[in-house]
């Protein structure tokens, strides 16, 4: 359609939606009045438009102009005093447009006609924007070249523009306000981030030294728990062999002591034996049964004495050559008396010539703890069985002591060997005798295991490495 045949007021209408639709499409100042000149060159015939901002009370600041500035522009023309722009200044004062319709006849101070200079102008329309009641800034208009008038209708399409232009300033005033406040928070949330991130490491470091000093520390708790458990072991053990020896050493006296008078009783029965036998009392009928249960008396005590002297000798050699029946033998001579009649002992042994190599006493000690255990274990009728054997090849001595006692828990048996563990009431036991004999077998390269079902009895199970025959010969 041409443009001629719309009416004027539509075009206008039209003209001036546009302007406001690329003010408000866009927050840039240039393009924001760019949109403006282009619209009022339309509407009016303007060729250049400006806009200057109270930057405070004394200064304005030149936003944007069309065309825009060429390059070298002083500083003063971009941020200007006010007082140097009286036209600027009225319309701010005043709030009200002012027209210059010819720069020619105007009256211009020094700052205004420099700009006149540069830009060419000839007519200006000084048009302020305000706000909410404040003005805040002023859009200038103009021609160059020619002068011209300008109508009242064409003042309020100005100033129309300018109010649009005071809302687009605003919106990108808040605009920029809300990008410095998101800038700011960006840069605040960055650096918290960043201080947290610090924090967090330190944090994890300080969280992995603790965690390395504790490990440190459990190692060394577990260490300290072993040594003292060890340590406890060992002042057992040694409380242990110290009584074993001063025992050994009691021992050792009281069979020297009986032994004397043994020798006075066995030369005094020699004779009197001699003397029945060669001069026979018919009235003395009962001399025979009396002199042969001296002689049984006699005997008894002397395999006591020997059974003794074998479990005092206190050494701790490991070279003699050990019988393991004639020390289970003087273990039962030993045990005689504890040895209750409802208890029958079986033996099976199987070993004769062969020989251990170790410390007699220490093995007597051990036999005898475990034979013990056996005995305390039977309540009321019971049999210990002893059996010795020997591998095929002759290098295995193998011990197995049964008994028909009252046998072990399951939830026990693992504990037994243990120094300390007793099943026995306080004070009736030190719980060391199985640890003993264990650590004697495992002194002689042996080993040691015990089998048991609750209520039907115990076997220990005992393996020691056998002197070979052709040694023992050769010896
Ligand atoms: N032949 C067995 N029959 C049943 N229980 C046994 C037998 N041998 C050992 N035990 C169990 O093992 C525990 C530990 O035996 P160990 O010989 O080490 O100590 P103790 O006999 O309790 O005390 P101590 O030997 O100092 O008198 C016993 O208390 C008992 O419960
Ligand atoms: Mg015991």
């Amino acid at each position: 359609m041409d443009k001629s045949s719309i009416p004027k007021s539509v075009r206008e209408l039209n003209i001036l939606i546009k302007i406001n639709q690329d003010i408000i499409s866009t927050l840039v100042f240039e393009d924001v009045l760019q949109a403006i000149s282009n619209g009022m060159s339309e509407l009016l015939n303007i060729e250049t438009a400006a806009v200057y901002t109270l930057h405070n009370e004394h200064e304005l600041l030149l936003g944007a102009t069309t065309p825009p500035l060429p390059p070298g522009v002083p500083l003063e023309v971009r941020l200007a005093s006010i007082d140097d722009h009286p036209h600027i200044k009225r319309a701010i004062q005043d709030r009200k447009y002012i027209v210059v319709d010819d720069t020619k006849t105007a009256k211009l101070s020094a700052s205004e006609q420099s700009i006149v200079e540069l830009r060419n102008l000839r007519s200006m329309l000084f048009l302020p924007f305000v706000l909410k009641g404040d003005v805040l800034g002023v859009l200038i208009l103009g021609t160059c070249n020619e002068a011209r008038e300008y109508s009242q209708h064409e003042v309020n399409l100005g100033q129309t523009i300018a109010n649009h232009l005071a809302v687009a300033i605003q919106n990108a005033k808040l605009h920029q306000d809300i990008k410095d406040h998101r800038d700011n928070l960006e840069k605040l949330v960055h650096e918290k981030t960043q201080d947290l991130k610090t924090a967090i490491e330190e944090l994890q470091a300080a969280n992995d030294e603790l965690y390395d000093k504790n490990e440190i520390i459990i190692d060394q708790n577990s260490e300290l728990k072993d040594t003292l458990q060890h340590l406890k072991e060992t002042q057992a053990q040694l409380l242990q062999s110290e009584k074993m020896a001063s025992l050994g050493t009691l021992t050792a006296g009281v069979a020297h002591e009986i032994n004397n008078p043994l020798n006075f009783i066995m030369g005094a029965y020699a004779r009197l034996e001699k003397y029945f036998r060669n001069k026979p009392d018919p009235d003395f009928k009962e001399s025979d049964i009396l002199l042969e249960s001296i002689k049984e008396g006699v005997e008894r005590i002397s395999n006591i004495v020997r059974s003794l002297n074998q479990f005092s000798r206190s050494s701790s050699a490991m070279d003699e050559e050990c019988c393991i029946n004639s020390i289970l033998d003087n273990c039962l001579t030993i045990l005689n008396n504890k040895i209750p009649s409802n208890i029958s002992i079986e033996k099976r042994f199987n070993l004769n010539n062969f020989k251990v190599r170790g410390n007699a006493a220490n093995l007597h000690h051990a036999l005898l703890n475990i034979l013990t255990n056996s005995i305390q274990a039977i309540d009321d009728e019971g049999i210990i069985s002893i059996t010795t054997t020997k591998d095929t090849m002759g290098s295995i001595a193998s011990v197995v002591i049964q008994d028909t006692g009252r046998g072990i828990k399951n939830e026990d048996i693992e504990k037994v060997m243990e120094p300390f563990f007793t099943t026995k009431d306080p004070g009736m036991g030190t719980g060391l005798g199985l640890s003993i004999a264990y650590s004697i077998i495992k002194e002689h390269k042996g080993s040691i295991a015990l089998t048991s079902d609750e209520g039907e009895g115990t076997h220990v199970h005992i393996k020691l490495p056998l002197i070979l025959q052709t040694q023992q010969i050769k010896n």
